[in-house]
């Protein structure tokens, strides 16, 4: 149907070199360059999504997104944490710029990886850390596995991440947002095929693309009513027509979640 698309190329690469930052770029030779941030949203800062936290490598580069969901547990991708091991990460909260030094910077102590995860299309695409340092964050509330109603098509969702502004662009060093409407799931079916786990994922974006999350915003929120409803996962470059965000469904991983999070 599509074929192999960008993101397991991008997913070889993280799985190649730890430092996923500067090689995430390399994996999005597609079609038409998409028009701009998240890919077409707006600028803003931890103090608004306090939750919002950089994954990085030892030395600070942020290469995923992740989201806060107790003082010493986040929520991001599995996809985010492969290769990675509890010395090569850290979290940093509070810095609303990829070249700011302020903020909190912690150690992981575990990371849970879905024992299930092979790769972003096959579905479940959830990790948890545990934080060495507690964060002084406020924190954001997840989904209960019975909150399926939550993704109805239609419905505005909000995406939030450091990610590059255009398929093939840089990352923002400014922590960007955007709203986007849930997809259908036969909608989403229809653009990605077998790709599309419908139990695991949901699709968010604009028939007509310019919005969307990209490389570098993986592992972050979507939020539905504030609430996180979703962890980005992959898709079709960033931002195509046709081609929307595709996103962890949380309901179906929220049992999982919350053992590790009350762990
Ligand atoms: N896999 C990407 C990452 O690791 C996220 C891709 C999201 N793509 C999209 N078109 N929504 O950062």
């Amino acid at each position: 149907m599509f074929g192999i698309d960008p993101f397991k190329r991008t997913a070889a690469v993280l799985v190649a070199t730890a430092a996923a930052a500067a090689t995430a770029l390399l994996g999005a030779p597609t079609a038409v360059a998409a028009p701009q941030p998240i890919v077409g949203g707006t600028t803003t800062t931890t103090t608004a999504y306090p939750f919002m936290m950089q994954i990085t490598d030892a030395s600070q580069n942020q290469f995923c997104g992740g989201t806060l969901v107790s003082a010493t547990k986040v929520v991001t991708a599995a996809h985010c944490m492969v290769g990675e091991t509890t010395s090569s990460v850290r979290v940093v909260g509070g810095r609303t710029y990829l070249n700011g030094t302020n903020g909190t910077v912690s150690r992981v102590s575990k990371i849970w990886i879905n024992p299930d995860y092979t790769d972003a299309t096959n579905g479940d695409d959830v990790a948890v850390l545990t934080l060495s340092t507690s964060m002084p964050y406020t924190t954001a509330s997840y989904v209960t596995s019975s909150q399926t109603g939550v993704y109805a098509a239609g419905t505005t969702a909000r995406i939030i991440g450091w990610g590059t502004t255009s398929e093939n662009g840089s990352s923002s060093n400014q922590l960007r947002t955007a709203t986007v409407p849930i997809v259908s799931d036969s909608s989403c079916r229809s653009s990605y095929g077998s790709d599309f786990v419908a139990t695991d994922m949901v699709c968010a974006g604009y028939t007509s693309g310019g919005v969307d999350t990209c490389q570098g915003d993986s592992g972050g929120p979507l939020l539905i009513g504030g609430v996180l409803a979703g962890i980005t996962s992959w898709g079709e470059g960033c931002a195509e027509a046709g081609y929307p965000g595709v996103y962890t469904r949380l309901t179906t991983f929220s049992g999982l979640v919350a053992t590790q999070v009350n762990s």
